[in-house]
């Protein structure tokens, strides 16, 4: 039904191009438009997250299960204020984010209606960024012990919304990943905060290839503080919100105790441990020209495969991400918001990111047409435009 009422709306949008298109779906308008009051009726807007206050402790709750709780405006617009309520009253002592359903904790930021907004020149490109970077460091400062349950896909928006708190736990059923390359964007929401810290070359490995960690390698890679298999997961709930006036270290404690006891699922070695030497070696370069030296030169098997994922991605993602890595590796959550916001901004009035939505989320074909096509095409000038000041009135400020 969702994906009737999608349909109905693009090519009502995009008439002009498709009159004939239009024409023959003129006479099931009157029948989708009821079904778009229908659907509307059922769900009143405010379902779109829930809010719950248990004595002394919140509960979030992402609730568009259907678009695996994909976070959009809105839903940035009613957590931010609920948020900052709550830490504002002494009484709160913890709060819980989660996701609805049993696939996803988030699967990023709603970035088709962003770039659809930006190509009409449409306000919600700026105002989407600036208010999840807002929102993302209201959850980096939270003065109250904040919990995210990363339980399924937590990706882009989503890890945005979980890494920098104080506490995340991931389940077997975690799939986390920055995939921004793929799609002309950049590994933003405090990836150039959190990402050099995971250790070694890490981050820069994930934020370039966007390869995805799962299950346990989620809190083996330090992404999670925790691990808790998945039918312990509602327990654990029931036992955090169950201590009276509880600090950290009593969450600390009940996480720990959940932890331990969850041995049904195998602890392995990491996934990437036998690669590490090679990513911390050959993603070690200041430029994106050095790590693909790097990866020729070595000539191994992994490294090829390595070479052909990232000649898949947006060479002007590629540098730019690499750049915000390298200097986010040193600087605050705060600096490399307002770093990041500036990106975005570029991302907007590029090409890229508007060619990785179309391939990757709207026709699905795959194929992108990146504008440069390859890294040498990339100039240092074009790479320093992103990262240049916008006019200070369009800022970010934290
Ligand atoms: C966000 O998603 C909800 C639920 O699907 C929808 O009602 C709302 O219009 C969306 N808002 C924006 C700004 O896209
Ligand atoms: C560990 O899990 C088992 C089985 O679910 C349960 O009976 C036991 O009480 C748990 N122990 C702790 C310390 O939570």
């Amino acid at each position: 039904m969702y994906e009737l009422i999608v349909l109905f709306c693009l090519v009502e949008k995009e008439g002009k191009d498709l009159e004939m298109l239009r024409k023959s779906v003129e006479r099931l308008t009157v029948v989708i438009k009821h079904v778009k009051i229908k659907a509307n009726m059922c769900t009143s807007a405010s379902d779109e997250v829930l809010f719950q206050k248990i004595d002394t402790k919140g509960v979030v709750t992402l609730n568009r299960p259907k678009a695996l709780n994909a976070l959009n405006l809105s839903m940035i617009r009613k957590i931010f204020p609920v948020l900052t309520e709550w830490e504002n009253d002494p009484k709160t002592k913890m709060v819980i984010i989660k996701g609805a359903g049993d696939k996803a904790f988030c699967a990023g930021g709603d970035v088709r209606a962003v770039t659809e907004a930006g190509k009409e020149g449409d306000r919600l490109a700026q105002d989407f960024f600036k208010e999840e970077y807002i929102l993302n460091n209201k959850i980096g400062t939270y003065e109250v012990p904040y919990i995210a349950f990363i339980n399924g896909i937590t990706m882009g928006g989503g890890v945005g919304l979980s890494v920098h708190g104080a506490f995340r736990v991931a389940s077997e059923k975690t799939v986390f990943a920055m995939p921004e390359t793929a799609i002309g964007l950049f590994p933003d929401v405090g990836g150039g905060h959190f990402l050099p810290r995971l250790g070694g070359k890490l981050g820069i490995y994930l934020a370039l290839t966007g390869f995805r960690l799962k299950g346990r390698d989620v809190h083996k890679a330090g992404v999670a503080t925790h691990f808790v298999q998945d039918n312990k997961m509602e327990e654990l709930e029931k036992s955090l919100l169950e201590i009276t006036d509880p600090t950290a270290q009593d969450i600390h404690h009940v996480l720990d105790k959940f932890q331990k006891n969850s041995t049904d699922i195998p602890d392995k070695d990491f996934i990437l441990a036998k690669d590490m030497e090679k990513i911390n070696r050959l993603f070690d370069g200041k430029t994106m020209e050095e790590i693909y030296q790097n990866l020729e030169q070595d000539g191994s098997e992994w490294a090829t495969t390595q070479l052909n994922t990232l000649k898949k991605m947006s060479p002007t993602s590629m540098k730019v991400t690499l750049r915000q890595l390298l200097e986010g590796e040193t600087m605050t959550l705060q600096d490399c918001l307002v770093m990041e916001y500036r990106i975005s901004q570029r991302c907007i009035e590029d090409h890229d990111f508007y060619e990785g939505v179309r391939a990757v989320l709207v026709d699905r074909d795959q194929s992108p047409k990146w504008k440069p096509a390859v890294i040498e095409g990339v100039t240092p000038q074009r790479v320093e435009w992103y990262f240049s000041p916008l006019p200070e009135e369009r800022e970010l400020q934290l």
